[in-house]
């Protein structure tokens, strides 16, 4: 159990030990050929789930079912793929970011089996996207073009990188929490990679939180200014990579503009759940001396300011 009189140090070796007890293994806890789990079986449960913003829009609603069925499938697993994409940032970052630690450092015994549980990640999506039959574009072209950079950050600057994921992660353990949680009659592949995802999610978030409150501290004044401006930033520009479809998917799914440009994020009600995704990180940003009169402008601007969140799941769930 993590308690709050946990040192920095305890914390982290408790979510490595959680990692040596309980994790998975792509193609050892996942029946990819159980006839239950086959695609093409029982193709209605591809219909988007009412949790998925674009499955709500009156555009969804109308297609005839087989076109749901197509857009559903296609969505998912595009999703999928932007999910693995980040997560392939992710690993080349952690790899950077553990390079030059010190001898006898708490972080890399974690950021390591944090590496580790995300090459299972992208092995078990990409099985995913490639069983799923569908040619799905990915991430935006600008996104891929900025990819090899990205993880460089982690090693000059590793408070921008921890908060850049957040923002990869927070949004999809969002939408994914709130799929399983609706308890729609979804495909059960899909339904025991987002619950092995989840579980797996809770560490490393967990341990982004723990990462940037013991580093704030020590942040210069400089670095803490101009880093609290660029946090929001980097949050809505990752959320959008991960949650708006690409131009290319667009056109596979087939999806008019309006609906695209209503749904990200004219609509109030789409509005609301882009607001509702940070509410964790708002509180994050709250006690790492993130938030200033200018930043907090910076949050309004980009639509995703709004109350924080009094607590998240602890680290102890999370194990
Ligand atoms: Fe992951
Ligand atoms: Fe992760």
């Amino acid at each position: 159990m993590t308690t709050a009189t946990q040192t920095y140090e305890e914390t982290l070796h408790t979510l490595s030990e959680a990692s040596v007890h309980q994790h998975f293994d792509a193609f050892l806890d996942i029946e990819w050929d159980h006839p239950d789990f086959a695609i093409r079986a029982d193709v209605g449960r591809w219909v988007l789930p009412e949790a998925d913003a674009l499955g709500r829009t009156d555009w969804y609603q109308e297609l005839p079912h087989e076109r749901q069925i197509e857009v559903g499938l296609y969505r998912q697993a595009n999703v999928t793929k932007v999910g693995l994409q980040f997560e392939q940032i992710l690993i080349a970052g952690l790899m950077n970011y553990a390079f030059n630690l010190p001898n006898g450092s708490p972080e890399f015994r974690y950021s390591t089996h944090e590496a580790t549980e995300e090459c299972h990640h992208t092995q078990m999506f990409q099985e995913f996207v490639n069983r799923s039959g569908q040619d799905v574009a990915g991430c935006s072209r600008a996104f891929a073009a900025a990819a090899p950079f990205l993880p460089m950050a982690a090693k000059w600057v590793p408070f921008g990188f921890f908060y850049g994921v957040l923002a990869g992660e927070e949004p999809i353990d969002h939408v994914q929490k709130t799929i399983l949680r609706a308890g729609d009659d979804m495909h059960p592949l899909l339904q025991r990679i987002m619950q092995i995802h989840v579980a797996e999610e809770a560490r490393h978030i967990g341990f982004a939180h723990q990462y940037l409150d013991h580093q704030a501290p020590k942040l210069r004044r400089f670095d803490r200014a101009i880093l609290s401006i660029a946090v929001p930033i980097i949050m809505r520009v990752l959320c959008d990579q991960i949650l708006v479809p690409s131009r290319q998917a667009r056109k596979d799914m087939g999806i008019p503009r309006s609906v695209v440009k209503d749904l990200y994020w004219r609509q109030p009600e789409s509005r609301k759940m882009l607001r509702d995704l940070f509410g964790d990180v708002r509180m994050l940003a709250e006690d790492t001396g993130m938030m200033n009169r200018f930043s907090r402008l910076v949050w309004r601007l980009l639509k995703i300011d709004g109350p924080a969140s009094r607590f998240r799941s602890a680290p102890a769930s999370a194990a």
